[in-house]
């Protein structure tokens, strides 16, 4: 360890948040000020900043409908519900993704069937192959960090098996696949606005469809009571056929959550830039790297890169140096394979037999696979930095094998 310590630690900060938009402070200071937080206090949508979020939201990712709520999880959930999904049912999921997809799976009492990752952290489509014929409810796949599966491909084989396809955007907001935003190739698209995603209201969900019949379920669900749906600008029949049909989960959005949220959306093209510019800058010094190895987007593929990813060449004992290393430098990367990232399916112990599932390829990868935050408030100058850095410790631990 000695040597770690002679070395200089200036690294960035990687922990911090950008501030909210001045404008989603002043209409935030105004909502507190009224009291009026509630989305349905207005008795038009006009006056409700959570109604005006999923106009813009829909328009902004394309879909007829958006359903704001109080997180992705809850969007999730209610996505399987509107589309079928009940108790003792098998859902198809992503081997690597975080636990709140697979708890969402088991919060209705399915069984999620996962399906292992390939080196580019998209879902193995050869797997998939394998187990969408096995009498699977629905799949809920995740664009994990931002990683955009063989899209063509997924929807192929859901239609080519009547299995619908629920999209969990937590990470990939800002990505797309042949030109469509990701959400856009399924039943429902599901996004998460909790303060580690690119749009941050501390918590809060968005989920996005084109399907009359689920978005009125989705209001429903979220929690729309009496006719509070009329308070929305997207009007159905559905809504009152099945206002009392449909129980109230309580996942509503607020205003204030709204405010900060739609401040946001008018900056995003402008964030999703800067971040693809700092990764590019990243991403070419790592690649000069004969020890680290980075994820490589499909052709057609856009992503927001929010978050680094990296596999490292070396044996089991050279991983865990090589993020010691760089820990002890101010780069707490994290290792998705280990036993406490709950981003390893291993450690959904929640599962009934998770002990008997066998993802041999995903659990290889992610053992060899980090994590580093890259939050939007770095510099060109700090990407270097972490670059020479990173570059400079696979060096240190290749030669000290
Ligand atoms: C991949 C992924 N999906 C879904 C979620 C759930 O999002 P939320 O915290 O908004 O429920 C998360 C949370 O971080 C996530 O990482």
């Amino acid at each position: 360890m000695s040597d770690i310590e002679e070395l200089d630690t200036t690294a960035p900060d990687l922990h911090s948040f950008e501030p909210m938009p001045d404008e989603g402070v002043l209409r935030a200071l105004e909502l507190m000020n009224s009291g009026a937080l509630y989305r349905y206090v207005s008795a038009s949508p006009e006056g409700s900043e959570v109604a005006l979020l999923e106009k813009e939201f829909a328009e902004y990712v394309g879909a007829r409908f958006a359903v704001a709520t109080n997180s992705c999880g809850s969007a999730m959930h209610i996505a399987m519900l509107c589309s079928g999904v009940r108790p003792g049912d098998r859902v198809l999921s992503s081997g690597f993704t975080y636990t709140a997809v697979p708890s969402a799976i088991v919060g209705i009492g399915a069984v999620p069937v996962l399906v292992e990752c390939d080196e580019n952290l998209c879902i193995d489509i050869a797997d998939l192959e394998r187990k969408i014929g096995s009498g699977v409810r629905c799949l809920l796949l995740s664009h994990m960090r931002g990683h955009v599966s063989n899209m063509a491909k997924i929807v192929e084989l859901c239609q080519e098996h009547g299995v619908p396809l629920i999209e969990d955007c937590a990470h990939s907001l800002g990505a797309s696949y042949d030109g469509t935003p990701t959400g856009r190739f399924g039943a429902v698209g599901c996004f998460s606005t909790q303060s580690h995603k690119l749009l941050n209201s501390g918590e809060g969900g968005l989920l996005v469809t084109d399907d009359e019949e689920i978005a009125a379920k989705a209001v429903l669900y979220a929690g729309s009571q009496e006719t509070f749906w009329k308070r929305h600008f997207a009007q159905s029949p559905h809504l009152a056929r099945l206002q009392n049909h449909v129980p109230n989960l309580s996942s509503r959005m607020n205003n204030l959550s709204a405010a900060l949220l739609r401040a946001q959306m008018t900056v995003i093209d402008q964030r999703i830039a800067g971040y693809q510019q700092r990764y590019a800058t990243l991403s070419a010094i790592l690649s000069r790297s004969p020890h680290i190895a980075l994820p490589q987007m499909l052709p057609g593929v856009t992503r927001c890169p929010d978050t680094l990813q990296f596999r490292l060449l070396f044996s089991q004992d050279g991983v865990d140096r090589f993020v010691a290393r760089l820990g002890a430098r101010g780069l707490p990367a994290k290792l998705f394979g280990s036993p406490d990232n709950p981003r390893f399916f291993k450690s959904w112990q929640y599962i009934d037999g998770i002990e008997y599932v066998h993802l041999p390829a995903t659990e290889q990868i992610l053992k060899h696979t980090a994590d580093l935050r890259l939050p939007g408030y770095l510099t060109a100058a700090d990407m270097r930095w972490i670059g020479e850095t990173m570059c400079a410790t696979a060096d240190e631990v290749a030669h000290a094998r």
